[in-house]
């Protein structure tokens, strides 16, 4: 039986991105979105996000939700990024830091789709 521990430091935070991002990239659905990426700048930007949510380092700058508003992206998109992100938490980390960081995920992907369709609606 494997034994997962919680998420307890920076280097969970980047095992979590590290994995999670691996099972975007093999995603058919969510791969195209992210090909034009320097993944070597985004997963730092990335551990910084969520250990500044997680562990309160205050590491990240920035406007995440800008990023966003021009994707075209769905809750199709949404649903899918939620199912790997929870996926890739159950499988290694088990306690009270992982049930947290997979409600903030999605709290802010529950955001992110609020702000992106109204967005879209015509004035
Ligand atoms: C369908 C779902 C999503 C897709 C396709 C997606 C895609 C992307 C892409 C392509 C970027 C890079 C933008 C750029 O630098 O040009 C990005 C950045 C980012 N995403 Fe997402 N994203 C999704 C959902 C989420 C969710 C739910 C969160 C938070 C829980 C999130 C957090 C971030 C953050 C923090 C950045 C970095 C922003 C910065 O550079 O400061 N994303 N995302």
């Amino acid at each position: 039986m494997v034994v997962h521990n919680d998420i307890g430091n920076r280097q969970d935070i980047q095992t979590l991105v590290d994995r999670f991002y691996e099972r975007v990239q093999a995603d058919t659905l969510l791969a195209p979105l992210f090909s034009h990426l320097d993944w070597s700048k985004h997963l730092p930007v990335m551990y910084n996000f969520w250990s500044s949510l997680m562990l309160g380092d205050q590491s990240y700058k920035g406007n995440p939700f800008q990023k966003h508003i021009n994707l075209p992206i769905d809750e199709e998109h949404f649903t899918r990024w939620l199912k790997l992100f929870t996926e890739v938490v159950d499988e290694n980390f088990k306690g009270e830091k992982a049930d947290e960081v997979k409600s903030r995920a999605r709290d802010i992907a529950q955001l992110f789709q609020h702000k992106i369709n109204l967005s879209k609606q015509v004035p």
